[in-house]
Order: structure tokens, then sequence, then C-alpha cells
């Protein structure tokens, strides 16, 4: 039987490339941020594509793959893909959801204690030198029992993080999606879910719908003592109304693990106390990386093997 020759923009644990290299020939690409035609000119001749949730696998890249059969993005998120022009070529389009939710939400309470307790503020202050000794009321923060965690996308990983929230005593309610079964969340409508909430948690996909959801009006009808927490996608922010509104104190604070343009962080956030800014780490541990590599490399073996894909998107 000939061998397929399959395309990673990323070296991967060795685990998922034994899989693949089973039945494959691999080639690696192994750059730092690639463009459309820099991948355009890689894939025609591949069966398979494995990408990161930062490769642009759009319209042109998948004219090019005259022999693709599969992209699997190692990430839950594919927002990156144009699945719709996959879809017309016959492309199967794979993501690794559920291996990564419990990394994911244990990241996003650690943003949430983070922020809340000032955890980051006060180690800068620290390593300043700053810190002059125990006072009574000095650093407050915020606790979090008794408060509401109003959770937008109340999808595998929202519901993770509700669980978690629930476990802290704080009131879990929710826009877009629906509680596990025997769930006390409340639904509600987004403008209210900002109004009442004392936390704000974003979990939803990137769409057209989605983009710049978090803008100025929508910061400006969150409490003035409440924080905004997004550890799904950056665009869902426009992170310069946040910047303006933590800069006003129109918010208490927030917490982000994802950029509009990342690496690059809008500069207003950067000299400000009460934002905490993590590098895009959501599923990072060693046991969920290394999960996530394995079910892709699953994937794109089965779909080349004329199986069905273990979790195809779309
Ligand atoms: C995802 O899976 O979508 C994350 O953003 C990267 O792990």
């Amino acid at each position: 039987m000939s061998r397929s020759h399959v395309l990673l923009t990323r070296r991967l644990p060795a685990k998922a490339l034994a899989r693949l290299e089973e039945t494959c020939d691999l080639e690696f690409l192994d750059g730092g941020a690639l463009t459309s035609a820099e991948l355009a000119a890689r894939v025609p001749g591949k069966h398979g594509l494995v990408t990161m949730f930062i490769d642009p696998v759009d319209a042109a890249v998948l004219a090019a793959a005259t022999e693709l059969k599969v992209v699997a993005t190692v990430a839950v998120g594919y927002n990156n893909i144009d699945v719709a022009a996959a879809r017309q070529r016959g492309i199967v389009v794979t993501n690794t959801p559920d291996v990564l939710t419990e990394a994911t939400a244990d990241l996003t309470m650690a943003i949430l204690l983070g922020m809340t307790r000032r955890i980051v503020e006060g180690d800068r202050l620290v390593r300043k030198g700053g810190w002059k000794g125990f006072s009574f009321d000095f650093m407050l923060g915020s606790d979090l029992r008794g408060k509401q965690i109003g959770i937008v996308g109340l999808g595998r990983i929202g519901r993770a993080v509700a669980a978690r929230a629930k476990a802290f005593g704080m009131r879990i309610a929710y826009t877009r999606g629906r509680p596990a079964p025997g769930d006390d969340a409340e639904a509600m409508p987004l403008d209210r879910l900002l109004a009442t909430s004392d936390v704000v948690s974003l979990h939803c996909p990137l769409t057209a719908d989605t983009k710049h959801m978090i803008d100025q009006p929508a910061l400006a009808r969150m409490k003035r003592s409440a924080y905004l927490l997004n550890a799904s996608r950056g665009p869902i922010v426009d992170e310069a109304a946040l910047a303006w509104a933590l800069e006003n104190r129109l918010i208490a604070g927030a917490g982000l693990d994802v950029y509009e343009d990342e690496p690059k962080v809008h500069p207003g956030l950067l000299n400000l106390d009460n934002v905490v800014l993590v590098p895009h780490l959501g599923s990072a541990t060693t046991e969920t990386r290394t999960a996530m590599a394995d079910l892709a490399a699953q994937n794109v073996v089965a779909v080349l093997s004329g199986q069905p894909p273990l979790t195809p998107v779309g």
C-alpha cells in the first residue's frame, strides 16, 4: 500500500508522530506565524495537513491542496479554517475537543483568582521592592463566594468552568448554550448577564456573530465592580475598548489569555495593574498537549485509511 504524505506546521509530541509515521511520510514547517501563501506553496501533493489554531487554512490554501483529504487542527477552536470551502472540496476538517476541557477550565480559574486576588499585581510589587510590610487594608481583592459568574458560551469548557466556580460558592448565569442536566445555572440574555454578573467569562467560539461582542457599550453595561475574563478567542473583545474601560475604571479588572492580534497586545493594556495578561496558555499542560496531538494524529490516520474521523467539525 502506498504511503500518504502529511504536512505538519509544527512538530508534535513523539507519541503522535509515531502514530502518523506508521502509515505516512511526514514533512514539517517548523516556522513561526505562516502566511496563507507560504502554506499554499507547501500543500500540493499532501494528503493530510496538521495545523495549529494560528495557521490560516483559507480558500487559497485549500484550492492549492489538490490531493488533500483531511485538515486536522490541534485545537478546539477552528476559526482559522475555511470549513465551508473544505467541505465543498470534500476535505474533512477535525479538531481536538474534550481532551483540553479541564486544562482550559483550570487556567480560567487561575486567571479568575489571579485577577480578583491581585496575585500578579502583588508579585510585581514584591519583585520591585515595593512591599512595605503587612497593612490591614493593603491590596484588598474581592471574594468569589456569593458572587455571580456570567458564562458566555456554556459549552464543554464553559460547563467545566461553571462546575469549578460553583465549588467556589459562585452563582452561575449563562447565555449561549445549555447547562448539564440537574445544573441550577440561570439562563439570561447577554445584556442582563453583563449588567448583573460580578465576573463575565467568555467561552464561545469566534464567529462573525461574536467578533467584538464585548465592545464599548457592552463594557459600559457591566458593573463597575465586575471583572471580564477571556480565555476563548481575542477578537471577541474589542481590546482598545477594554483598555479604555480599565483605564477609566469602568470595570474593576480583566484577565486575558487571548488577544486580537497575537502575539501583539494593545499597548494601552500593558501598563495597567488591573489586568492579568497570560500568553495563550489555556490548554498548555504537557498531558493535555500530548492528548491533543494524539487525537489529531488519530483523526488523520482514520481519514487517510478510509475510516470516519473521531472528532470532525461542522
Ligand atoms: C484551542 O484549542 O482552540 C486553543 O486556543 C489552543 O489550544
